[in-house]
């Protein structure tokens, strides 16, 4: 999404209250558990498609004012990129705050659980940063809202697999507007986090030909990399990444990886990555078009993980779910088309060709039905 527009509540001072800075939201639900430790906070920021399906990050914010920022910008993300991905359902996220390393644990996740169970369906849950297709299965023990279970417990698995496949799809389409052609062979793709998605990002590149960079804070991650592609090389880190000699530049960490300072040295012709939320403030998406920089909106490219879970709801099957998940290049040069033909930033079009998806599904409830 762009950024907030000027009277976003995530645009309010972090000590506005938080009705305030929930605004626009439907539901924001704390959840505190004191024996396992559990502080979560569980966000829905629109059913008008459907309920809110959206992962549980688990992580250690440095205040539970950034907690709330970051599950605040999550669900709304999961609201358009639900709506851009043609599914049934809304926007939600959830924030557990604390290190998993050091609190994660079946009682704190079953304690989880039984709070998602108590919005019957409003929300459900699936895997995020520092959260693993087992801890889904704790959860559902309490819970039959969940998705991302392991494929033993009947669940879709890891949604990285298809993430990557979707990001891999966009990166086509924005290759096939900037130089006419699909194939990424020869090509020269910076992947900066090669954690989850970014690692499968590289098997795909990797085979099609690509030549890739990779960068992330965890020397295993690039180990590990690099020991399945001795090929890969490895830049000293994001920023060192972003200002090389690069075609493709794909944020696939954290969020807030398009700021004004790597945005500047960037070389790259297009950016396509996993990572939500990469435009850091709003105004961003025209510096990068400014500059030549295609940016492919991340909620378009980034939605076959959500795809692959929501496949979970009908009974999974990863061949119906990747098909799916194939259509992310159509929908991608969607985007870019309207672009154009609008004259704004492919993330200003994403956001409308999303918005009208809501506006005309979701006005069709008020057609009482018995
Ligand atoms: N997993 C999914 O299916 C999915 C779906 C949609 C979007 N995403 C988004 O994609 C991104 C990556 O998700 P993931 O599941 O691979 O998470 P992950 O935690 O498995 O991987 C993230 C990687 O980024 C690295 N990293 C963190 N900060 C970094 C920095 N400053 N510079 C370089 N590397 C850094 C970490 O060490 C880690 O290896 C996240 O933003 C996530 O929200 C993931």
């Amino acid at each position: 999404m762009t950024g907030s527009t000027p009277a976003d509540p995530l645009d309010l001072a972090q000590d506005a209250g938080v009705f305030a800075r929930a605004s626009g939201h439907e539901q924001v639900v704390f959840c505190h558990d004191e024996p396992t430790g559990l502080s979560a906070i569980i966000a829905i920021h629109s059913t008008a498609l459907g309920p809110g399906l959206g992962g549980t990050r688990f992580y250690p914010y440095a205040s539970e004012q950034d907690a709330l920022t970051d599950v605040l910008a999550l669900s709304r993300g999961m609201t358009y990129k639900a709506s851009l991905a043609g599914l049934d359902l809304g926007g939600g996220k959830a924030v557990i705050i604390g290190d998993p390393a050091r609190v994660k644990s079946e009682a704190l996740l079953r304690a989880y659980g039984r709070f998602v169970q108590s919005l019957n369906g409003r929300y459900y849950t699936a895997c995020d940063v520092g959260t693993y297709s087992e801890d889904m299965d704790h959860i559902a023990r309490e819970c039959s809202f969940v998705t991302g279970r392991t494929v033993a417990h009947g669940g879709a698995g890891d949604s990285s697999v298809l993430t990557a496949y979707g990001v891999f799809q966009g990166m086509r389409a924005a290759a096939e507007v900037t130089w006419g052609s699909p194939d990424l062979r020869g090509r020269t793709v910076g992947v900066a986090g090669v954690g989850k998605v970014g690692r499968h990002l590289v098997d795909r590149l990797v085979e099609v030909g690509a030549s890739v960079v990779v960068a992330d804070v965890s020397t295993e991650a690039v180990a590990r990399v690099r020991s399945e592609h001795p090929e890969v090389r490895a830049a000293a880190d994001s920023s060192a990444l972003g200002a090389e000699a690069l075609d493709i530049y794909a944020p696939c960490a954290l969020g807030g990886a398009l700021s004004d300072e790597v945005v500047e040295v960037l070389n790259a012709r297009i950016v396509c990555g996993a990572a939500n939320n990469q435009l850091a403030h709003e105004g961003i998406e025209k510096q990068l078009q400014d500059r030549g920089i295609l940016y492919a909106p991340d909620y378009v490219v980034n939605a076959g993980g959500l795809i692959q879970v929501a496949d979970e709801l009908e009974g999974f099957s990863f061949a119906r779910a990747e098909v799916r998940a194939g259509r992310i290049y159509d929908t991608t040069q969607r985007v870019f088309a309207l672009a154009r033909q609008d004259g704004v930033p492919p993330a200003v079009a994403a956001d409308r060709l999303a918005e009208r998806r809501i506006n005309e599904v979701g006005r069709l409830r008020a057609i009482h039905l018995r």
